[in-house]
């Protein structure tokens, strides 16, 4: 076994990574929308923007909103009711392109959070700006154009007409907002190939399976050709191997669509598969956002950590959370020779990099960006590792 094997078999759980936390409050927007990444660098622009976010449902909502007029802070207000809310002060920012994971117990705000997204739920107090659009203050109409033009929802109770066939199904939505026939008959079509489902267009949807149900939901959401894609466990209700698939199949169209994707589960391995960041809600409270490997390196409290505890890091960690992360030393500054350099990608995990790390070799890690490749010796990368795993308490 080479030395890096037999480190890796010894390797103990790891420890929290020493920058990487991303504040739960909306980035600053830097104009036009762009918001700022951790490190100051513009991303793609801001779609969804909401801003501390309450909501209590009910009789009490009232009472919780007139002590709030009258000067109470929403959590203060909503303890002097006796509620629990289930949305209280959560802000976050959703950019173009992103697979947005939120993640949560059963109970925390999931869905209310992605309701008051697209305008079903009326917030208590806070803001939701989508693509610049207040959504608290449009009007009825404009809200359903909204929902019908440029924001789909996948569902996990798939929510089809089952007596309907998969192609009526998926033309339905096309229907209501009146496009015409012979528009909307190719656009079923295209979708069904999309989803691999052209040779059941013709079929009850009571006589799929649940998975096919469910390419038929994604295909009824896609048809619009929405900008914003908002799914409420998709995948919950189907079996692990028909899960996996079906997550295969989203990310493979989100290569070719690139649409902005919130994607609520409440199972922490999905949401690293799928999510380019992930929301962690408790309670009804945002209580950390971050790239998979930003929250399995630093957890910001016992509840996250409990998420992430068995979660594989040689699979989740990759060259470019080490590029990333990683201290800089005074040795990196010096000129060293690079011809033999092994050249990792950004999104290589550990796992594949450990075989390579031999003693004396030069590595070049790509940052998360794809740009300014960092070349260090393979010892240092070895050590970092070990550190990152010297925290005994996680279990591997
Ligand atoms: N329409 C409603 N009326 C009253 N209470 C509601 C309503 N919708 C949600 N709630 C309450 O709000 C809280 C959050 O519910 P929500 O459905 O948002 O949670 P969730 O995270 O999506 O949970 P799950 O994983 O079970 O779907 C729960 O206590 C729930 O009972
Ligand atoms: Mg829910």
């Amino acid at each position: 076994m080479t030395q890096a094997l037999q480190l890796a078999s010894t390797i103990p759980p790891p420890r929290p990574l020493p920058s990487a936390v991303r504040a739960v409050d909306p980035e600053p927007v830097l104009g036009h929308g762009r918001v700022a990444d951790a490190n100051g660098t513009t991303e793609s622009p801001e779609v969804i923007r909401v801003e501390q976010l309450c909501k209590v449902f009910g009789p009490q909502e009232e009472r919780v909103r007139r002590r709030v007029k009258a000067g109470q802070g929403f959590p203060d207000a909503a303890a002097a009711e006796g509620v629990v809310p289930p949305l209280s002060e959560v802000s976050l920012s959703i950019r173009q392109g992103e697979i947005y994971a939120i993640m949560g117990l059963s109970g925390s705000g999931k869905s209310t959070l992605v309701r008051c997204i697209n305008g079903l739920v009326q917030p208590t107090q806070g803001r939701v700006m989508v693509e610049g659009t207040s959504i608290g203050d449009a009007t009825p109409s404009a809200l359903r154009a909204l929902r019908q033009r440029r924001m789909s929802m996948v569902f996990q109770t798939f929510a089809l007409l089952p007596h309907l066939t998969v192609a009526a199904n998926v033309e339905f939505g096309l229907m209501l907002r009146q496009d015409e026939v012979s528009t909307r008959r190719r656009r079923v079509e295209d979708v069904l190939a999309m989803v691999d489902l052209s040779a059941w267009k013709d079929r009850r949807v009571d006589e799929l399976s649940g998975g096919m149900k469910q390419r038929v939901g994604l295909a009824r959401a896609l048809a619009p050709d929405p900008d914003i894609l908002i799914m409420d466990e998709p995948f919950s209700a189907l079996d692990p191997l028909i899960r996996r698939s079906l997550q295969d199949e989203l990310l493979r169209l989100q290569k070719e669509l690139k649409k902005t994707i919130l994607f609520v589960t409440h199972d922490f391995d999905e949401a690293t598969r799928i999510g380019s960041r992930i929301l962690i809600m408790k309670a009804g409270r945002a209580v950390q956002v971050g790239t998979a490997a930003q929250l399995f390196g630093t957890p910001c409290d016992e509840y996250v950590r409990a998420f992430t505890a068995h979660a594989d890091g040689m699979q989740l960690l990759t060259a470019g959370d080490l590029a990333r992360d990683m201290p800089t030393t005074p040795e990196d500054g010096l000129p060293a020779d690079a011809t033999n350099a092994l050249v990792f990608p950004a999104d290589t995990p550990l796992a594949r990099m450990l075989p390579g790390l031999q003693l004396g070799r030069m590595v070049s890690l790509e940052d998360p960006q794809g740009r300014n490749a960092r070349l260090v010796r393979s010892e240092r990368v070895l050590a970092f590792i070990g550190q990152l795993y010297s925290d005994a308490g996680r279990t591997a």
